[in-house]
């Protein structure tokens, strides 16, 4: 009797307790931010004191590719490169012409879009196939008043357009909806994204991190805002792109394309997770409401070989068993959190 060859399966693709495997790398380049997103960065906590990663410390994109490749074989096929803003690193385009050369991968960034006007045709011909751009509002002064560093609405709008001409496209806006700060500029982000191929979607705050001072009063729940985005457009409810997808997908009912509400707090996903982070100085984190991570540096740096490192990735993502969002526990809120322009978003 012959057995199934299972080599790539059981063995190479790790699923961790709660039997999600791992698809999607979200990596971290730089924990550096051009921007000052009160619900992100307060300046406050990261102002001139604040003390960023050294160069030192950061992985050369030698050392992510070389993770990358392992996280691929274990079964990732997502990557989206993520900051802080990882257009402040330098030559990040060379990562992307790297990474972009992995088989059945699908590449993304993450971006605020301020460097997006010159590098989207460096990104494009380096391989990324589209990018998300944060965006909150398309009210001057409230967009200045949550990137709490005087950048205009106009510049980001630019960027959008860079990158659709590169060939980015669909691009995605995340637009994150605080209640008092800037849930009264929704509906004219819908108007105006609609009919475009962008894909608006609209996240609820999270209580990520220790600084941004989250309350749950804070958040818009998203069943308000599809209430609210139904009156003016109509929209009917659409299929998720894939198994556990993030956002709820939504069309609107005259064809103009679709819109997305992430509700991380009113409707967690945690049971079709299947992220993993890497910080920009090599830790893994396996859920974005992490205490700790585990260090991958310090063994990529010694004489460690790739299938020790395979070992160690697996073994880690075989002992996750995070849904912080579904318990939303007072325990881990207490032993702190990392921030999420540390691991990214
Ligand atoms: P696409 O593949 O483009 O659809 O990306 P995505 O759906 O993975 O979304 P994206 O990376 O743009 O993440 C959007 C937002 O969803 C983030 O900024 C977070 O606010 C939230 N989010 C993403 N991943 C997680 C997660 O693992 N846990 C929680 N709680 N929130 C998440
Ligand atoms: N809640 C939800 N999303 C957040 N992001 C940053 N902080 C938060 C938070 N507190 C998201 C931003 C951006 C990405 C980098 O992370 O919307 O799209
Ligand atoms: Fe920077 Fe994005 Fe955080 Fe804003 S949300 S401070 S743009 S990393
Ligand atoms: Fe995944 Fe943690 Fe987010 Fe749940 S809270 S979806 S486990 S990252």
């Amino acid at each position: 009797m012959s057995l199934p060859n299972t080599s790539h399966d059981s063995q190479d693709q790790p699923l961790d307790r709660l039997g999600r495997p791992v698809r999607d790398l979200r990596i971290s380049v730089t924990d550096r931010c051009n921007f000052r997103c009160r619900y992100c960065m307060p300046r406050e906590v990261f102002g001139e004191e604040f003390k960023f990663l050294p160069r030192s410390e950061l992985l050369t994109f030698e050392e992510i590719h070389r993770l990358a490749a392992i996280f691929h074989r274990l079964g990732v096929r997502k990557l989206r490169i993520t900051g802080g803003e990882p257009l402040l690193r330098k030559d990040v385009d060379r990562l992307v012409a790297m990474l972009s050369r992995l088989p059945d991968v699908e590449l993304a960034l993450t971006t605020n879009a301020s460097r997006l006007v010159e590098m989207a045709p460096r990104l494009a011909a380096a391989g990324l196939r589209r990018v998300t751009v944060s965006l909150d509002s398309l009210d001057d002064v409230v967009f200045r008043r949550m990137n709490d560093v005087e950048f205009p609405v106009r510049r980001v709008l630019e960027g959008i357009e860079s990158a659709v001409a590169a060939g980015l496209a669909p691009v995605k806006i995340n637009a994150i909806v605080r209640r008092g700060i800037n849930d009264h500029t929704v509906i004219d982000l819908v108007r105006h994204f609609k009919g475009t191929g962008c894909i608006l979607r609209f996240i609820e705050f999270m209580d990520v991190g220790t600084t941004n001072r989250w309350r749950l009063d804070d958040v818009v729940p998203s069943a308000e805002l599809i209430e609210a985005v139904g009156a003016e457009f109509p929209i009917e409810p659409e299929a998720p792109n894939y198994p556990g997808e993030v956002a709820r997908r939504w069309r609107f009912a005259d064809g103009s394309g679709e819109i997305g509400f992430i509700s991380s707090v009113s409707q967690p996903f945690c049971g079709s997770c299947s992220r993993a982070r890497l910080s920009a100085d090599g830790r893994l984190y396996t859920c974005l409401f992490a205490a700790s991570g585990t260090d991958l540096r310090a063994p990529l740096r010694s004489a460690t070989d790739d299938d020790q490192l395979r070992e160690l990735i697996a073994g880690v993502w075989r002992d996750r068993e995070d849904r912080y969002s579904e318990i939303r526990s007072r325990a881990t809120r207490e032993s702190g959190r990392v921030e999420m322009s540390y691991i990214g978003g």
